[in-house]
């Protein structure tokens, strides 16, 4: 029976790569409200390190591209934290580029960092987790890859598509090892991106949300502490919808 005194995450170790702004530092924030003690992983290091001193987290610089500089951090958390009990894959790259203009270089890189980097991400983690035989991985996808999408570019809807394969492939090779995996599909989240539209265009598209609203980071950031609580030990491989309503299957 857990102990209802504390909070839901304490005295675990969550690692939250892209952790330095956005989804990524609200969802390090969360973790760490939920007890745990978090790792900002960033290839921006500066910005990983101001939220960590918020947070007292510890903040390392990592490029999820490269396989081997992965490896080399996840070990440089277990070594200081003593284990990773939670892995949260959600450095990304962004781009709205129409798919006339993607040159190839871009498509490249937009998959090496959301899908292979993800990749990386759960294999790294996924290794850990089974040795020890019990873990949680939160995978960040997005309704642009659940649904066409004009706002975001066919690469980046591409690697979000992947990143549920990719969670329900590793979900059901790590589901005997006691490690669950999941993923979320956020929408229509507020944003400093969002923020800079014009009034008219925002207005617009809460109009096509049917609770009305944008969602806030830390409605995604508490779904990631759900997913890493005791309370979802029985969820694995399923993908989060949280947008409001916009898409429903
Ligand atoms: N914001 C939204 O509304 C929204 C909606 C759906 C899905 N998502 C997903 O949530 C996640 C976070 O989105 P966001 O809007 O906060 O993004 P963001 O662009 O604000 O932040 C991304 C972070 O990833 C880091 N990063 C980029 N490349 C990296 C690399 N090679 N190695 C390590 N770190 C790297 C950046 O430095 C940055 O801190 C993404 O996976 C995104 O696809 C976001």
């Amino acid at each position: 029976m857990a102990n209802l005194a504390l909070p839901p995450l304490s005295g675990r170790v969550a690692f939250v790569t892209g952790a330095g702004q956005g989804l990524g530092a609200a969802i390090a924030r969360g973790l760490s409200e939920a007890g745990a003690r978090v790792v900002l992983a960033d290839i921006e290091l500066a910005s990983a390190e101001a939220v960590a001193a918020e947070i007292g987290g510890l903040a390392l610089q990592l490029d999820v591209r490269d396989e081997t500089a992965f490896s080399s951090c996840f070990d440089a958390a277990v070594a200081r934290l003593g284990a990773v009990d939670i892995m949260v894959n959600n450095a990304a790259r962004t781009p709205s580029t129409s798919l006339w203009d993607i040159a190839s270089e871009e498509w490249d890189d937009v998959l090496a960092i959301n899908l292979r980097g993800a990749f990386f991400g759960c294999r790294i983690a996924g290794r850990h987790m089974r040795e020890r035989g019990e873990g949680r991985i939160v995978n960040l996808g997005s309704m642009a890859g659940q649904q066409a999408s004009n706002a975001t570019g066919v690469h980046y809807a591409a690697s979000k598509a992947g990143m549920l394969a990719l969670t329900r492939s590793f979900a059901q090779e790590l589901a005997p090892h006691g490690v669950t995996v999941n993923a979320l599909a956020p929408a229509a989240i507020r944003s400093p991106s969002l923020d800079a539209m014009a009034p008219a265009r925002q207005h617009a598209l809460q109009a096509g949300i049917p609770l009305g609203r944008f969602g806030l980071a830390e409605e995604v950031a508490a779904a990631v502490v759900y997913l890493a609580s005791p309370a979802a030990a029985f969820m694995t491989g399923a993908t989060l919808d949280l947008n409001g309503g916009r898409f429903m299957r």
